[in-house]
């Protein structure tokens, strides 16, 4: 069943909560990745998040859109600010939130994943965010349970979420995404951020290169549209947009780069290297950050250039946006036919 959205939301706390956009339409149940999503809810979740970002500035925070509803932080993997960017997210929209962090040790067994899963949905929450150190298991949940599931980051696959604020942000800082050149550089290979965030550009007409050594780019580069660049000065050229990633030593096998002060030389972000990029071409990084191996301080705190804060502050009111709008869909679900609505 496609969901459907109502009217103006009640508010509990008396009289008609003043929700923005409240004939707004989201068509998904969750929100596992990019992939599959358009422009059309892209944008409406963007649009969203602009309000929040207001709310977010000013003295009184809180809402009771979500109050009544419960959501559960599950992460199998550990993080501090997504999880805390999640947490806050709820607490400020008004909704229960309880955070679980389940050891790496108690996961070796797929039954174990569904029955934390099964447990989870017997206590009726409403939104679960989960991150899981194995690609595509947060799909693998959302089958399992009734509520509304969003992809806190899964293995190397997608974290949908981290591209939409660091779209907030660019969007926020340049007006628009299309035709903006962006250069996603370092370890592209077993990153999430990186996936998430080549769909979502290309969704709304930007164009995207990778630069990083042979040994970190994805098997799939040619499949991705992107194209692929060993040199930071070469790939840097005329760029709007530098995307730093982190070097994610925990998901490699084996060594892919000589020593961290050689991989600084050749790809780690400095003054020098910037210069091949736009005069104001912003700097962003999805935390956290490896200072003096991908980036130099120098540049990571750049406050004419570097939106790395803005990062973090834009990735609480999209959490918002995708809470308020999931949860939209349930109650409208409830109200057409007094049942949940199915998973697409
Ligand atoms: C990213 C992640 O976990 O994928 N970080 C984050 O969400 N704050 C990027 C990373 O870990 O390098």
């Amino acid at each position: 069943m496609r969901p459907r959205l109502g009217g103006s939301c009640d508010s509990p706390m008396g009289g008609v909560n003043p929700t923005p956009m409240d004939d707004i339409i989201f068509p998904h149940q969750h929100i596992l990745g990019i992939e599959g999503m358009g422009p059309e809810a892209i944008s409406t979740i963007l649009d969203l998040s602009e309000s929040y970002v207001d709310l977010n500035r000013g003295r009184d925070k809180k809402r009771s859109d979500l109050r009544g509803r419960t959501v559960i932080n599950v992460f199998f993997e550990s993080s501090t600010r997504t999880r805390t960017s999640f947490e806050l997210a709820g607490k400020r929209l008004g909704a229960d939130v309880i955070n679980i962090a389940v050891e790496a040790s108690a996961i070796n067994k797929g039954e174990t994943l569904l029955d934390t899963a099964m447990t989870l949905n017997a206590m009726h929450p409403d939104v679960l965010v989960v991150r899981h150190p194995y690609s595509g298991a947060v799909q693998l949940i959302s089958e399992k349970v009734e509520c509304a599931v969003i992809n806190a980051g899964d293995g190397w696959h997608e974290h949908p979420t981290q591209a939409l604020l660091d779209a907030l942000t660019i969007r926020r800082r340049l007006g628009s995404l299309a035709g903006l050149n962006v250069a996603i550089c370092g370890d592209v290979a077993h990153s999430r951020v990186a996936r998430s965030n080549i769909l979502l550009l290309h969704t709304m007409g930007a164009f995207v290169r990778i630069v990083a050594p042979p040994t970190l780019v994805p098997a799939a580069a040619d499949r991705l549209g992107v194209d692929v660049y060993h040199d930071m000065e070469e790939g840097l050229k005329g760029v709007d947009i530098v995307m730093m990633l982190r070097i994610q030593t925990e998901r490699m096998r084996g060594s892919l780069f000589p020593s961290q002060r050689e991989y600084f030389r050749y790809y780690g972000l400095d003054v020098e290297k910037l210069k091949a990029a736009k005069p104001d071409a912003l700097i962003m990084h999805p935390g956290p950050m490896n200072r003096g191996i991908e980036i130099d301080s120098d540049v990571a705190d750049d406050i004419n250039r570097s939106v790395i804060p803005e990062q973090v502050e834009m990735g609480v009111a999209v959490r918002m946006a995708c809470l308020d709008l999931l949860t939209r869909n349930v109650i409208a679900n409830f109200d057409e036919d007094g049942s949940a609505g199915g998973n697409t």
